[in-house]
């Protein structure tokens, strides 16, 4: 059985996540959405709305979604996991995600494969959609409409 462990901070998750999730999903046994309890970035959203957000989202019969704290391999370790995937949007995310996957595969052996992200979808981050939700601007073409009025609410706040 190949288990994909999908991580992230998904501070909010956006329509580019639930997109990746969902591409794995059709390709792996099992899939499980790995939510960083403590991102370095300070979150606008608790680890726990976080995944119930991906929850109420990510429904397909074969996803799970859980936090996890310290190194993502001792999670992969703890579930399992064959492989992380990451979603790819551009050149600029390339660095990171290559040094992270380098590192990950010198602490535990584990492989990191890359899905592109919707070309459409190519310039949504989730600090984008913070940034424009901040200011009152239109977010409901980026994230899921729950999401929409969370981030609305927490922008109000
Ligand atoms: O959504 P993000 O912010 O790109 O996700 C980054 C994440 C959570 C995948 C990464 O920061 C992570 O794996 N954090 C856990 C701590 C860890 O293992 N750090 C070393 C990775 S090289």
């Amino acid at each position: 059985m190949t288990t994909a462990l999908v991580p992230g901070s998904f501070d909010p998750p956006t329509l580019g996540h639930i997109d990746v999730v969902k591409r794995c999903a059709s390709i792996f046994d099992k899939v499980v959405v790995a939510v960083v309890r403590n991102p370095s970035k300070n979150p606008w959203f608790t680890s726990d709305e976080r995944q119930e957000m991906l929850e109420e989202h990510c429904t397909w019969r074969n996803v799970e979604v859980d936090c996890f704290d310290g190194l993502l391999v001792d999670f992969a370790k703890a579930v399992n996991a064959n492989v992380i995937v990451k979603g790819l949007r551009a050149m600029t995310d390339f660095d990171y995600e290559l040094q992270l996957a380098q590192m990950n595969r010198h602490l535990s052996g584990i492989v990191t494969m890359f899905v592109a992200t919707k070309p459409e979808l190519g310039y949504l981050s989730s600090s984008l959609v913070k940034e424009v939700a901040r200011f009152g601007g239109d977010v409901t073409a980026l994230v899921p409409d729950s999401v929409a009025v969370a981030l609305k609410e927490r922008a109000g706040s």
